[in-house]
């Protein structure tokens, strides 16, 4: 059944839907519809319930009808909502939108659209020639069924090299490949955690991440990151581990996603005897380890700590190669690598072999790859800088010395509202509420630089232009005391 929202819901989840921000010169009916796409890429209107009749809306509103009927038919021609006469209207996407990994709305045949809600590179040059090379190894896989649930042999092998080149010994047994990190995780959770358990995450992390969490029902609790120094507080850390004892805590402890941190040495030792001590239990995203910029060297892995395998690792090929493979992995003890197994073949079975066999080939070349994304990734995140510091002073930043992405203190808490009228320039932001847990982070945002320094100079430009209005919109107006005679 079609679920439907009342006239005076929407107003309510309208707010001051007139007076937002950069909306002053728009006509009334502009603005409401605006503000509903607004709800829409928020995830706070869903897709597919039934609007208010138009009737029920003005008078929620306390607007004319006429102003509903123009947003209504506005909001139809961009899209967003679907009408059958004498049934109502729904709501919907433009048929060309997809979801983003931000949860956010990104169209696809957007041209002018910057998209800094998606943190990741586009493809490097070598890919089709490793999956070229990929098709003509194929054959020797042809005789077989082809699935084969902890990855193939030779992805295994070059995965589990990768992490004793890092210094953490580690057998091909070690490794079950998966279709992403994402995937990962999610298999990690289905085998560890039963609903209701516990798990420790920091805050802000990965959207993604909690999105796992609450399909497993996850009770949540969350250590707070600092936005410069050191990020992680090493008591408050290890503190709340003693005392709540999760099962489980997932850490991204090289280049944190969104905030760019690189937990040290001795923390991750310590981290490692606190969840062993408390019978948690850590998953451990090294997503953006291949990224360290400026030459920053690395500590060793959390898992070399690990002397009672409570330490899982994963990690994937999207962030140093493309996201577009969805090729990632788990490293754990040879047992649970077949536990992970034999709970995947309920999921998908196996990841695609021809895919496995792209990844085996960019491996093969990864240092150099991986050298010129180091490079790439270094020359746009100073251009970011740069433009920042020029346009938007007021905006604080730790720079980075690594991963993808920058941790934006802002000026005030807004960061949705930011987001919101950044969508109208065409800049397509992921605000500081998703990387949390309860709506708060509103001042801070995350920006990546993954997209060429052009594109991230004229998004921040355009950015200024709309944080402008926001104090323009934003401000109290002032009246005419009025007389009372
Ligand atoms: C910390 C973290 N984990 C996991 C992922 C998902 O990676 P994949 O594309 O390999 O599923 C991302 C992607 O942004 C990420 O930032």
């Amino acid at each position: 059944m079609t679920s439907q929202v009342r006239g005076v819901q929407l107003a309510r989840l309208l707010g001051q839907w007139h007076a937002l921000p950069g909306r002053r010169r728009s006509p009334d009916y502009a603005a409401l519809a605006a503000a509903v796409r607004g709800l829409l890429a928020d995830g706070r209107l869903p897709l597919g319930v039934r609007l208010p009749a138009e009737r029920d809306l003005a008078e929620a509103l306390r607007i004319s009808r006429t102003t509903v009927t123009a947003a209504y038919r506005e909001l139809r021609e961009t899209g967003h909502l679907a009408s059958r006469r004498g049934a109502g209207s729904w709501t919907m996407l433009p048929g060309t939108h997809r979801v983003a990994s931000t949860g956010l709305w990104t169209p696809l045949d957007d041209r002018d659209m910057i998209d800094l809600g998606v943190a990741a590179l586009s493809a490097p040059a070598q890919l089709v020639p490793a999956a070229r090379a990929a098709a003509e190894d194929l054959p020797r896989y042809l005789g077989g069924a082809g699935y084969h649930p902890t990855g193939i042999i030779e992805l295994r092998e070059a995965v589990a090299r990768a992490y004793t080149e890092r210094g953490l010994p580690t057998s091909p047994e070690q490794i079950m490949v998966t279709s992403g990190t994402q995937h990962a995780l999610d298999l990690v959770l289905r085998l560890a955690l039963s609903p209701g358990g516990g798990v420790l995450v920091e805050s802000p992390t990965y959207p993604n991440a909690l999105a796992a969490l609450s399909a497993r029902r996850a009770r949540i609790t969350t250590h707070g990151l600092a936005a410069d120094g050191d990020g992680w507080d090493a008591d408050l850390l290890l503190g709340s581990i003693r005392q709540t004892r999760p099962k489980l805590a997932y850490v991204i402890p090289e280049f944190h996603n969104p905030t760019g941190h690189l937990m040290a040495a001795d923390l991750r030792e310590r981290l490692v005897g606190a969840a062993h001590a408390a019978g948690t239990d850590l998953i451990v995203d090294e997503s953006f380890v291949d990224l360290p910029l400026d030459g920053t060297p690395l500590p060793p892995p959390v898992a070399t700590f690990d002397r009672h395998s409570r330490v899982i690792s994963i990690g994937g090929m999207s962030k140093p190669y493309w996201g577009g493979l969805r090729i990632g992995w788990v490293r754990a003890s040879a047992p649970q690598v077949q536990r992970l197994a034999a709970a995947r073949v309920g999921v998908d079975m196996a990841s695609p072999v021809l895919d496995q066999l792209v990844a085996v080939h960019l491996l093969a070349q990864g240092p150099g790859i991986v050298a010129d994304r180091r490079i790439q990734l270094a020359a746009q995140r100073d251009a970011l800088v740069a433009a920042m510091a020029d346009r938007l002073p007021d905006w604080r930043v730790t720079v980075p010395r690594g991963g993808v992405t920058l941790w934006v203190e802002l000026d005030g808490p807004i960061s949705s509202a930011l987001a919101r009228a950044a969508e109208e320039v065409g800049v397509r932001l992921a605000p500081g509420p998703r990387f949390g847990l309860d709506g708060t982070l509103e001042r801070f945002l995350r920006l990546p630089f993954t997209l060429p320094a052009a594109d991230l100079v004229e998004a921040v430009g355009r950015l200024a232009a709309v944080r402008y209005d926001l104090d323009r919109t934003g401000r109290p107006q002032w009246r005419e005391p009025s007389v009372i005679a």
